[in-house]
């Protein structure tokens, strides 16, 4: 097998390693050498024994690990000549560079936080080092190494790379769990986590004593995720003494971050290598920046010399659309070289995400010249670093989430970037030699950039932090210890709609809902709506809805397919619904597998994205299992049954009782929200045929208007049933909405009945 272990690579960088290495690294190895022996003595005999016993047990646990000699014929090379070139190109990595000081910072240190600019070696390379050194082995015990990601497409790539570079087996060794995926063994070493991942965790493991280094990358992102976990390790180092935090950023602005720490932690800053940028804007503030950024790319095709360009816009559609344009365009510019076109943005395929860090030699065909142009999401910005990037061009914006406690609203926006971000951006034109910078944007626009990067936690929702700190034992969560506290309306806001929910007493404490949600890796109110569906016999489809609601988008676009994805979708719209015509897609696709037939094709035939539906499969898989182990049964209402459909409505109502809406304008479309009165419009996408007068809705999107997304024809009666009491009193709905009067019709109605 491949399996290897620490140890192997230890010695595999000691010994095997010498005759492929120039003399300088040999010397680097030595020093190495010595550093490692430095720190067992530093770390005294006692360490020492333990480290011995850790192996043992290794041995023991892992079965399958053989001492090299008897399982390898001699003289046969176990690598292949990729694995030594890229190990002379990650030797060459700043992160590689700084190991030393790096290791002795973690050895005096319990917290270390690490700066180096993107594609600085720090994920890849510092998990390796940390294992080559040894700290896998903790208190006698081999324990994992743990490499937190703020996004899934972080961990996975992390995750195929490190296997690649140490030629090992996904899953073996090295592996990654994320959401619905988990890639590991019980003898993986290196632990590649979405933050989302870690988190549910430490819900199981509050001290998560399977690790010994908890390593949280991105961390100048401050995402809810990474600020929660913070908060949680800090607690947890004071209960594991022995537990080392590695902080890792990708700009310089973490001083709050370090300050959160007891005696603030300290910085290490592994060395730049940056050219410098020039930096051009446009005269006038570009209004359709995406014609914009597809003009320059043109514009350096034709007029500058090589070297690869990177775009940054704010969303997954305009980047495919920029993609399709350039590639169009790209035909008539040939005699300029080619232009090979790649995205790159969560959501993508793995495989094809690689294809945006292949390098341009690579691409060349026929020895003509090639340019690769990336257009991209901000992910590129420090997460995943495309190498060899002359040119920039950024339209300076970016999608953020955005949310309102009072009206309880939650929305995606585009915004112009922070400052950092821009300045970030505009770095990576430099990593290769002297670049270039297009700003689609005047330079005055400048002056309105804020300064700092303003925390994700302060700008959400905040029902599954809250719902975690709980089931932690947080009781008073308005002042836990967060690096930057949320606003206390928002989490008052988050109390109320669990207690709401069910998952908190009126107490503040967790009950078995919230126990049970917990478990569920879902957004509380869709985790509510399983726990309810076996009441409401429809335990098989709630679960595929949850599948599909939480997989990326369904229904693909292309601009020159337009009329025919339409009708395409309408042979699966239902009536009553978004959600319900999302069933009947997810049946439809299982259908065809049943059958025998190839799902791709059907996928393709209908306009429907073959990589939501796989997702969708998995995501269903996975929380089957979770439904069946926290003992939800699997019911379903007879398909033939009249109250099938009418089943699966009441249960979505049972989850999203918090979000309905009532028609005030049939003429306009206008629908208000219950609580709020917020005026709301249906969007074009729905598959309704007609305006209900009461909808449940899954989400809502802001464009120039607020929109509805996804959203199903429901029963007022059933807001009375299902809902808590008391919820839907008609003094607690807005004055704004006719909805007040018509549920107190309703309500007496039923007094009289
Ligand atoms: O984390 P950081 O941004 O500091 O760098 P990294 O992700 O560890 O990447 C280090 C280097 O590995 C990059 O410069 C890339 O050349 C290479 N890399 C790659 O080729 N493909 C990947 N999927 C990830 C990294
Ligand atoms: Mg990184």
């Amino acid at each position: 097998g491949t399996q290897m272990s620490a140890e192997v690579l230890q010695q595999l960088y000691q010994n095997d390693m010498q005759q492929h290495l120039s003399p300088e690294m040999q010397q680097m190895q030595w020093q190495q050498m010595q550093m490692q022996q430095m720190q067992m003595q530093g770390q005294g005999q006692e360490a020492e024994h333990e480290g011995y016993e850790g192996y043992s047990q290794a041995q023991a646990q892992g079965g399958e690990y053989r001492p090299e000699e008897e399982d390898e014929p001699q003289g046969e090379p176990r690598y292949t000549p990729r694995f030594y070139y890229l190990l002379e190109k990650r030797q060459r990595l700043p992160a590689w560079m700084a190991r030393q000081e790096f290791l002795k910072l973690m050895q005096s240190n319990q917290v270390l936080v690490l700066v180096g600019e993107p594609g600085s070696g720090k994920t890849t390379q510092l998990p390796q080092i940390l294992l080559d050194a040894g700290y896998h082995v903790q208190m006698g015990q081999v324990r994992a190494i743990c490499c937190a990601q703020p996004s899934p497409l972080a961990t996975l790539s992390a995750s195929l790379r490190i296997c690649e570079e140490l030629e090992v087996q996904l899953g073996t060794f090295v592996g990654h769990v994320t959401r619905f995926e988990d890639r590991t063994s019980g003898d993986t070493l290196l632990r590649f986590l979405t933050d989302e991942a870690l988190l549910r965790e430490s819900l199981e493991d509050p001290l998560l004593e399977r690790y010994s280094v908890i390593i949280l990358d991105e961390v100048h992102q401050r995402t809810c995720e990474t600020d929660l976990l913070m908060g949680i390790l800090k607690m947890v180092m004071q209960r594991r003494p022995e537990l080392k935090l590695l902080l890792l950023s990708s700009s310089m602005d973490v001083k709050k971050v370090q300050d959160y720490f007891e005696g603030g932690a300290p910085l290490l800053q592994v060395p730049n290598r940056t050219y410098s940028v020039e930096v051009f804007h446009c005269q006038d503030s570009e209004k359709d920046y995406l014609k914009a950024a597809v003009r320059t790319v043109a514009q350096i095709h034709t007029t500058e010399p090589e070297g690869d360009i990177l775009v940054f816009l704010p969303l997954e559609e305009e980047i495919d659309l920029a993609c399709q344009l350039l590639r169009k365009e790209s035909v008539h510019m040939m005699n300029f070289g080619e232009l090979q076109v790649r995205a790159l943005y969560i959501g993508l395929p793995i495989l094809e995400t690689q294809r945006a860090f292949e390098q341009t030699a690579q691409l060349k065909m026929g020895g003509k010249p090639c340019r690769k142009v990336v257009v991209a999401s901000n992910v590129a910005e420090t997460s995943l670093a495309v190498d060899g990037i002359i040119y920039v061009i950024d339209a300076g914006l970016v999608k953020q989430r955005a949310y309102n406690p009072r009206t309880r609203m939650e929305v995606n926006l585009v915004m112009p970037v922070s400052k950092t971000s821009a300045l970030q951006r505009t770095s990576l034109a430099g990593r290769a030699r002297p670049g270039k910078c297009f700003r689609l944007y005047p330079e005055q626009a400048n002056g309105d950039w804020h300064e700092k990067v303003h925390p994700e936690i302060m700008r959400s929702n905040l029902t599954t932090v809250v719902l975690m700190l709980k089931r932690l034992g947080f009781d008073d969560v308005v002042h836990f210890d967060f690096v930057d506290p949320p606003s206390p309306e928002a989490l008052m806001r988050a109390l109320e709609s669990l207690n709401h929910l069910g998952c908190i007493d009126d107490n503040g404490n967790i009950t078995e809902v919230g126990n049970q949600a917990c478990r569920l890796p879902l957004d509380p109110q869709i985790a509510k709506m399983l726990i309810e569906a076996p009441r409401h016999r429809c335990s098989n489809e709630a679960l595929s809805i949850a599948a599909m609601l939480c997989s990326l988008p369904v229904w693909l676009r292309p601009n020159d397919a337009f009329r025919a994805a339409n009708e395409a979708k309408a042979r699966f719209a239902h009536m009553d619904g978004d959600h319900l015509t999302l069933l009947n897609v997810f049946h439809a696709y299982k259908q065809q597998i049943q059958d025998g037939h190839d799902p791709s094709r059907f996928c393709a035939e209908n306009f429907i994205s073959i990589r939501a539906m796989r997702h969708a499969e998995v995501a269903r898989d996975h929380l089957k299992r979770i439904m069946e182990s926290i003992g939800l049964q699997m019911i379903s209402t007879d398909f033939q049954d009249k109250e099938y459909y009418p089943n699966i409505r009441r249960c979505l109502v049972s989850g999203f009782f918090m979000q309905i809406a009532c028609l005030e304008s049939e003429k306009r479309g206008a629908y208000s929200m219950l609580r709020e009165g917020q005026e709301v419009l249906l969007h074009p996408s729905t598959s309704l045929g007609h305006k209900p007068e009461w909808i449940v809705f899954h989400e809502l999107a802001l464009s120039s208007k607020l929109f509805i997304k996804t959203g199903t024809q429901i029963k007022p009666e059933w807001l009375l049933d299902v809902a808590p009491r008391g919820y839907f009193d008609p003094q607690k709905i807005s004055e704004k909405s006719s909805a007040r009067s018509k549920l107190e019709r309703l309500s007496a109605r039923r007094q009289d009945g």
